[in-house]
């Protein structure tokens, strides 16, 4: 029982960057276990603010062993930039990093395909962050795709010739070419080149039968956690299906993505945000379309840490949380970004939907029904910065009860309180 996890409880972003970077000291070993660059988690070197998409947010913790796990998938070209970000603030990953031979690769081609799959979507898109992630996964169950573990015997080329061509077909029969689509801004021929120069940078790098080095670090009795990406309502199969990500974001995840067993876990942290945010398409009851949804996201500072898109924002979502908990098993809440309330004379919040005149506690499965009313409470703000206020006790009255709210509804321990994107702005209750 000695993995912890750490999982997003609403659409993604919910601070767990600043979380596993601050809990990493306390580990041996950091591990992500799914996702891929779709996730933007955001971390703070004092002043300086650096987004992680595919390494671990542990990295900067220089004793602790980082993992890339085989759920995830992998672009070696944007994680070459990120090694470089690191290496330019004096950090050395290639001494804390280990990646997984079974994590699959983003190739130009997945990125190719999921910019053609949004163009014709029209009205339905899904908002994907256009990095990959879906081809690569569907390629992942439909058996073709490439692994880490490729690189290092000569199937690798191959591999990535066979899917060009099949790609090519693929593209054509949906009515374009493969040039009608720029990377990163670059030319399709001219970014591949790219790409493949950034395989030197992934070659750095060791190559780890991951899931036998953590069951190892299991057996003695090393400290491990796993690092969410994105967040339970995301989840391919327990989110707003069809607008989520295409891996699992909750604990079941966890085994899966780095082939640890069930009965290895010990607790289960669930991070949420004071309200809610959601970056591309889908549905969104709490959503406020008004002046207090821009006032949320101005104060919140809410553009995506990835694609800098505005995020969408509205109150709390209690049912959505509740089921988040339910699903993961968590054992303890984290809330963050309350200080963005602090000005706030009432703070709302959703304990059920109205739906055909009827009230609902409980998510439906039918989230995309438009006749979802949220019934909003008002509850009073507190009026005061918190931002700096080291100790539970210190925390004015109205705060306190705001977080107790949290504990009656979700029946469990609000654990750590984040009061600003420094490691420094975090209280911890026991
Ligand atoms: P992640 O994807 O869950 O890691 O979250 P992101 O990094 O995408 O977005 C969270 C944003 O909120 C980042 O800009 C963080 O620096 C910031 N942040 C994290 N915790 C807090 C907090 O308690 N208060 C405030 N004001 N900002 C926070
Ligand atoms: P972190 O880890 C917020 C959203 C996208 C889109 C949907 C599908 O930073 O919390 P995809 O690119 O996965 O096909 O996009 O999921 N999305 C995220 N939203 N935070 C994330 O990660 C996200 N990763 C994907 O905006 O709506
Ligand atoms: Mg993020």
């Amino acid at each position: 029982m000695n993995v912890d996890v750490l999982l997003g409880l609403q659409w993604g972003d919910e601070g767990k960057g600043k979380i596993v970077n601050l809990l990493s000291q306390n580990y041996d070993i950091v591990a992500r276990f799914q996702g891929g660059p779709n996730a933007g988690h955001t971390i703070y070197l004092d002043d300086k603010k650096l987004v992680l998409h595919t390494i671990p947010s542990g990295i900067t913790s220089r004793d602790t062993i980082n993992i890339i796990g085989n759920g995830v998938v992998l672009d070696p070209y944007i994680f070459h930039n990120e090694i470089e970000k690191l290496k330019n603030e004096n950090f050395t990953p290639n001494s804390n990093l280990l990646i997984s031979r079974r994590t699959h690769i983003i190739t130009p081609l997945h990125r190719l395909l999921d910019a053609a799959s949004e163009r014709l979507r029209n009205q339905s898109k899904i908002g994907s962050t256009l990095k990959g992630i879906s081809p690569a996964y569907a390629d992942k169950y439909l058996r073709r795709g490439i692994r880490v573990g490729d690189i290092e015997n000569n199937s690798f080329l191959t591999k990535f010739k066979k899917l060009e061509e099949d790609y090519s077909k693929l593209i054509n029969t949906m009515g374009f070419n493969m040039s009608d689509f720029k990377i990163e801004n670059i030319e399709y021929e001219l970014f591949v080149q790219k790409w493949f120069d950034s395989i030197n940078t992934l070659k750095e790098f060791k190559f780890i039968d991951s899931e036998i080095y953590i069951n190892n670090a299991i057996s003695n009795k090393k400290r491990i956690l796993a690092e969410g990406a994105q967040g339970t309502l995301l989840d391919i199969d327990f989110g707003s299906y069809p607008y989520v990500t295409s891996s699992n974001t909750t604990i079941g995840g966890v085994c899966i993505g780095l082939g640890i067993p069930p009965s290895s876990i010990s607790k289960v942290f669930g991070v949420f945000k004071a309200y809610c945010t959601r970056v591309g398409n889908g549905p969104f009851p709490t959503e406020l379309n008004n002046e207090e949804g821009e006032y949320l996201r101005k104060a919140g500072n809410e553009y995506g840490s990835t694609t800098g898109r505005p995020r969408r924002c509205g109150w709390i979502d209690i049912p959505a949380l509740k089921h988040s908990v339910m699903i993961n098993g968590i054992t303890d809440l984290i809330i963050t970004k309350s200080d963005v309330l602090n000005e706030l004379d009432t703070i709302k919040i959703c304990k059920s939907y109205s739906i055909d005149g009827k009230k609902h506690r409980h998510l439906p499965y039918d989230l995309i029904n438009p006749g979802i009313i949220p019934d909003f409470e008002p509850v009073d703000g507190w009026k005061a910065d918190i931002s700096n206020i080291n100790s539970f006790n210190n925390f004015p009255e109205k705060f306190k009860e705001y977080i107790k709210l949290f504990e009656k509804e979700l029946k469990k321990p609000v654990s750590i309180i984040s009061t600003g994107p420094k490691k420094e702005q975090t209280v911890f209750r026991q």
